[in-house]
């Protein structure tokens, strides 16, 4: 009885710390106090084809990444995403993939991946692919059989419907790149749905085989070493299998399509399953997932980081990307708001579908200045900043000024009114020399005249320049701890012009100041409230500075579009 008793006891107390050890070991890939990789990495976002050329045929490609690899890492880049890189014809520049194991000729071979993921891994910089779930290219050979025949075993793969009438489609989705959503197929007498261009029709997610070679072509890749996904237009997975038309509102588009509320095509929420289900194969390799989540309010937002933080862990907020003017009282709403949610934020000023942040927020006098104030904005809120390639030097969004010269359809298809989104994707500004140090050939875009004054190489001497500030801040949010895991204050919050907050971390502190007018600024804190006194300057631009006020306050003075960031002392 006795021995029962203390075997039952032995089982208990051993259990027990177990239980103790396993809360107390932090997760694979974590810090000792929790923080997983990806909350303190800092993202990079790389468009392939126009990065670097090493093979100088116009296009960028994987080897020119691999040259470029120091360059990031002294940046302070600890994870490169890179745009979809797989076989593809490549109408919407990779967006349409034909084959989703394997690298495109065009950016080299399976062979240069893992050379590219052995460097990227030997300098600590995680690679991250981007997965277009939505739909395949329509020379997937997976579409290729379906649109073979209404019984081959591909074909509930794919969205096939009758027409309601002859020459009329199942219903009045229009696909977001404009015209109906659906393409009649003559062969097979049926109308096939794509979201976006016909080249791209949708996966059926309904189809449980479709979930599993997805999901399979996830195992595919970290196998190979990568460290996670950027999921792409996760909101458009499902559509109303009773296909309802869609509210028309007022207006046409770019396209001239009637306006429509994708009621019936657009976040519906079986996306949910999906995504925890992608999840659960990415936990098996400590990897990351980022959303492309495009929401109209912060519930949705948060939504995707799943009921139980069961989805993904970074879905980007677009929200706050949107704030399209220099207003504290905006970005201060949209950081509220995104702290208030239930996982770590995410944070992006541009990338290769929108306006460049210099164009958005520039005032054409102070670009580089207001270049330098985005930094000091959004690496150092708390959550994970997704830098877009040329960003940090300044490049600006350069569309095209004719037709004839458009590369993206959708430019062509809705010009005047949409350029397409060739500006923002031209060949990094590498130096002056010719063709900017992107490639010896032409470039597949035409390389902005700015690469004169905005280019690398004369920017790394140039202790002033955007790129010095961006590694500045880099350098300074690797290793203060509140920048890294500090709760967010706001301060001021009545103030117009100057946006400041606290990061606070244990007994550590930064005070933020950044100001958003083209005047000279001074703004008093009192910092006693927070347990401090000081603040002494960690990064700032030129003509920022702090001083006791006569209350015995502090005084941040800031010039134009000044930043300040400095550490709190007791
Ligand atoms: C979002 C991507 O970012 C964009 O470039 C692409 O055209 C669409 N999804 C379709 O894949």
């Amino acid at each position: 009885m006795q021995a029962k008793r203390f075997a039952v006891l032995a089982i208990v107390i051993f259990w027990l710390s177990s239980l103790l050890a396993a809360a107390q070991t932090p997760a694979k890939g974590a810090d000792a106090e929790g923080h997983p990789w990806w909350q303190h990495a800092v993202f990079y976002e790389i468009y392939p084809r126009s990065f670097a050329d090493s093979n100088n045929d116009g296009v960028g490609d994987l080897n020119g990444i691999a040259s470029k690899l120091d360059y990031l890492k002294a940046l302070g880049v600890d994870a490169i995403w890179i745009t979809p890189c797989f076989p593809s014809p490549q109408v919407d520049f990779g967006y349409d993939v034909s084959d989703y194991e394997n690298i495109d000729p065009m950016y080299g071979t399976l062979a240069d991946f893992d050379r590219l993921e052995q460097e990227a891994s030997q300098r600590g910089i995680h690679i991250i692919l981007d997965f277009v779930i939505n739909h395949t290219s329509d020379q997937h050979p997976w579409f290729l059989d379906s649109r073979s025949s209404r019984t081959s075993a591909h074909r509930d793969w794919y969205i096939w419907r009758d027409g309601k009438g002859p020459g009329q489609p199942p219903n009045n989705w229009i696909s977001s790149f404009g015209g109906s959503a659906w393409t009649w197929d003559r062969k097979t007498k049926q109308y096939y749905y794509h979201f976006f261009y016909p080249q791209q029709p949708d996966l059926n997610w309904r189809n449980p085989a479709v979930k599993d070679a997805m999901f399979d072509v996830t195992r595919f890749w970290y196998k190979r070493g990568v460290s996670g996904f950027r999921l792409d237009a996760v909101d458009t997975l499902f559509e109303d299998p009773n296909l309802h038309d869609n509210p028309v509102v007022a207006g046409k588009d770019a396209y001239g399509d009637p306006n429509e509320v994708n009621k019936y095509n657009d976040n519906l929420p079986e996306v949910h399953d999906v995504l925890r289900g992608l999840r659960e194969v990415s936990d098996e390799y400590n990897g990351v997932l980022i959303g492309e989540t495009w929401t109209d309010n912060i519930e949705e937002l948060n939504r995707y980081y799943g009921h139980d933080h069961d989805e993904l862990q970074l879905p980007m907020d677009f929200l706050f990307t949107m704030v399209n003017k220099l207003s504290p009282a905006e970005f201060r709403k949209q950081i509220a708001a995104v702290n208030s949610a239930s996982g770590w934020p995410t944070f992006v000023i541009s990338n290769h579908d929108i306006v460049r942040s210099y164009d958005r927020y520039g005032d054409g006098k102070h670009d580089d200045q207001i270049a330098k104030l985005m930094a000091g904005l959004y690496l150092t809120l708390r959550g994970t900043p997704i830098i877009y390639y040329g960003e940090e030097i300044g490049m600006k969004t350069t569309p095209p000024t004719r037709r004839e010269d458009v590369k993206d359809p959708m430019g062509r298809s809705g010009w005047p009114k949409e350029k397409g989104r060739d500006g923002e994707r031209t060949p990094m500004q590498w130096d002056d020399s010719v063709n900017a140090g992107f490639s010896k050939a032409e470039p597949w875009l035409p390389v902005p005249p700015t690469y004169k004054t905005h280019n690398v190489a004369d920017e790394l001497k140039d202790p002033n320049s955007v790129l010095s500030f961006y590694k500045k801040v880099l350098a300074l949010r690797h290793t203060n701890e509140a920048l890294l895991d500090g709760s967010y204050v706001p301060l001021n919050e009545s103030d117009q012009k100057v946006l400041s907050y606290l990061r606070l971390y244990k007994d550590q502190g930064v005070l933020v100041v950044l100001n958003m007018s083209g005047v000279w600024q001074k703004v008093g804190f009192d910092l006693n409230k927070h347990g401090f006194t000081s603040a002494e300057s960690l990064v700032s631009t030129e003509k920022s500075s702090i001083h006791r006020g006569s209350g015995g306050g502090n005084v941040v003075t800031l010039g134009p579009f000044g930043v300040f960031i400095g550490e709190l002392g007791k």
